[in-house]
């Protein structure tokens, strides 16, 4: 997909269709011209293991089940160049000017399911999978196994093509390292290596298979019943992740270092064969769907759900919805659920003609816009459309209710349904009209902050009673007005808080609520307010224990705020009164008078 446009039951999209330089309804797929082709190139289906020609069918299960041809590795058409597949393809299916086709279609939503990576082990040196041939991974081992491999199915080592008849495998290679950035658990290579192990005991009995883990997660279906089979067939677990690897150079056997932590003892064993259980890694090419769908990513780098619980499939742009590991690592039938929840929703949506909207979306009033654009510079779902010199205006099924334009927009043009300037100032005010030197004035986004307060209660956690909270959508919903004039009314401390910085649910929206805060701090600097007074802190809502402990924080700031330092903030940043115009300048405004 090159470029996409529109919203929610109106995207267009223009897609690339590749050139196959063979035209797939006159080929048959007789081979004739792979066996005449010279150029031989490593097989990427089979991971380099095995070769294939310039043309090709890309893999057994092809859709359609017809030949490729690859221009880059080509030696083209020229005859003294090459031409040989031209010449015995009798279908006349070669078409050496073959183009890229760009097709537009218009959608009315879109499913993203680009899949996955795996993780590659080179930078793990300890390992040797660039120095060893004996060590593989997982996937390779896949296709070493597999009766549609380069080897039919026959399994042999690399070095010298025997059947390896001592394997050991490695778990969590690129998962839950947080050494090589992979925090997080592949959800998929437990499972993976049992089958393998399964496999092995079936095909070759003889081969004895051991297992190096720092945890067996077995938790679907059936899931713990394959581990114990996999025990019962002779495979050894043993808890304890090698420290490294090293090669007998004369025989290419491998002996791993590890301290097997069921017994604190350190142990060495040797292999034939060595097979790294790879995790996973976010699609590659994520980038740049993320740009076209405006799509939001996890710390993790996977696309981020509209709401981890109640909207797992949904993706925070309306129409746009998840399959599979693009968003989170899943094995296949979470991936299928998956799949069918999306088209569901798709279907349903389809179905209805029409959609329904929160009424907290924006609105723009064309006597006061100014025609800056900066409304829908800082919209992250482009629901603003804005032409220069022209005045904004909103695509309200676009528009998810943020509030980041409302903040943004210095000209009071733009209208946040329900989260109105003036009700956010009228609680701000309200708040702060008894006591405010005894307050702790918080503005809580709602999806992940203000939960956490909720957690906190939920949990009977303790902090002082002295916050007081008002609840926006999102973070970057509070404008610098609204903290100023929290200040003005007497606040001694002020604490914006919301989303973890990339887990904002209004895609990147938090990333203006950090440059609106930094510029509250320069600003509350140059009056001569301490700029500590003013906090930010990320807050998800599942950290009760952490908002406990901010407030308990934010106390501990506020004791500190002397009555001194308040009434000062309260002049300092007191709005400065608009200068008279004068005479001239009046006349000037002034309308022509009537004919
Ligand atoms: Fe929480 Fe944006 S929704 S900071």
């Amino acid at each position: 997909m090159d470029e996409v446009e529109g919203y929610i039951g109106n995207f267009t999209a223009k897609i690339r269709k590749k050139a196959r330089y063979v035209n797939p309804d006159l080929c048959n797929a007789c081979g004739e011209c792979a066996k005449i082709c010279p150029v031989i190139k490593p097989d990427e289906y089979q991971l380099g293991l095995g070769s294939r020609k310039a043309i090709y069918i890309p893999f057994p299960q092809a859709v359609p089940s017809v030949y490729v041809l690859n221009m880059q590795d080509c030696l083209g058409n020229a005859p003294i160049a090459c031409g040989k597949c031209y010449e015995a393809c009798e279908q006349q299916a070669i078409n050496y000017d073959d183009a890229d086709e760009i097709i537009t279609r218009q959608f009315g939503a879109v499913i993203v399911a680009i899949g996955l990576d795996v993780y590659d082990p080179t930078e793990m040196d300890e390992y040797g999978y660039t120095r060893f041939d004996n060590v593989i991974t997982s996937m390779e081992f896949e296709r070493l196994i597999c009766a549609g491999g380069p080897t039919a199915g026959h399994f042999i080592r690399p070095s010298d093509h025997q059947c390896p008849q001592r394997i050991g495998f490695i778990q969590c290679v690129g998962s839950r390292n947080p050494k090589v950035g992979r925090p997080y658990c592949s959800n998929i290579c437990c499972m993976n290596t049992i089958k393998d192990c399964l496999l092995l005991a079936d095909h070759y009995p003889d081969v004895k298979n051991t297992v190096f883990y720092q945890d067996i997660r077995a938790f679907g279906k059936s899931f713990e019943d394959m581990f114990q089979r996999s025990k019962a067939a002779g495979t050894r677990y043993v808890r304890g992740l090698p420290g490294d690897i090293e090669e007998n150079p004369d025989t290419h056997n491998l002996t791993l270092t590890v301290e097997n932590t069921t017994n604190g003892q350190i142990e060495r064993h040797e292999f034939d064969m060595v097979v790294l259980s790879v995790g996973v890694v976010p699609p590659r090419d994520r980038d740049k769907l993320s740009k076209l769908f405006t799509l939001s990513k996890t710390s993790d780098g996977f696309f981020m759900e509209s709401h981890p619980k109640l909207k797992p499939i949904d993706a925070p742009t309306r129409g746009v919805y998840f399959a599979g590991f693009c968003e989170a690592p899943k094995d296949i039938k979470d991936s299928v659920c998956q799949a069918g929840m999306a088209s569901s929703r798709v279907g349903a949506l389809l179905n209805a003609g029409k959609i329904n909207i929160e009424a907290i979306t924006c609105r723009i009033d064309p006597e006061a816009c100014t025609k800056c654009g900066v409304c829908a510079s800082v919209c992250p779902y482009g629901a603003i459309v804005w032409e220069k010199g022209q005045v904004a205006a909103v695509i309200e099924a676009a528009c998810a209710g943020c509030g980041n334009c409302g903040s943004a927009c210095q000209f009071g043009a733009i209208t946040m349904r329900h989260f109105t300037d003036d009700q956010l100032l009228a609680q701000v005010r309200a708040i702060l009209h008894e006591d405010p030197a005894d307050k702790v004035f918080v503005f809580a986004c709602n999806w992940c902050s203000y939960s956490g307060g909720d957690m906190a209660g939920i949990g009977r956690m303790e902090y002082p009673a002295s916050n007081r909270v008002v609840r926006t959508m999102c973070s970057a919903r509070v404008s610098e007005e609204m903290v100023l004039e929290a200040f003005r009314c007497g606040a001694p401390v002020v604490l914006v808080s919301g989303c973890h910085y990339a887990d904002c649910h209004y895609i990147t929206a938090n990333r203006q609520t950090v440059k609106r805060v930094q510029r509250l701090w320069d600003k509350l600097e140059k009056a001569g307010v301490r700029p500590e007074r003013l906090q930010l802190e990320w807050i998800s809502a599942a950290e009760g224990q952490k908002f406990a402990k901010v407030m308990k924080q934010m106390e501990e700031l506020r004791k500190t705020v002397t009555q001194d330092e308040i009434d000062h903030a309260m002049k300092a940043l007191a709005p400065k009164p608009k200068k008279a115009k004068t005479a001239k300048k009046q006349e000037e405004e002034a309308p022509a008078p009537a004919g």
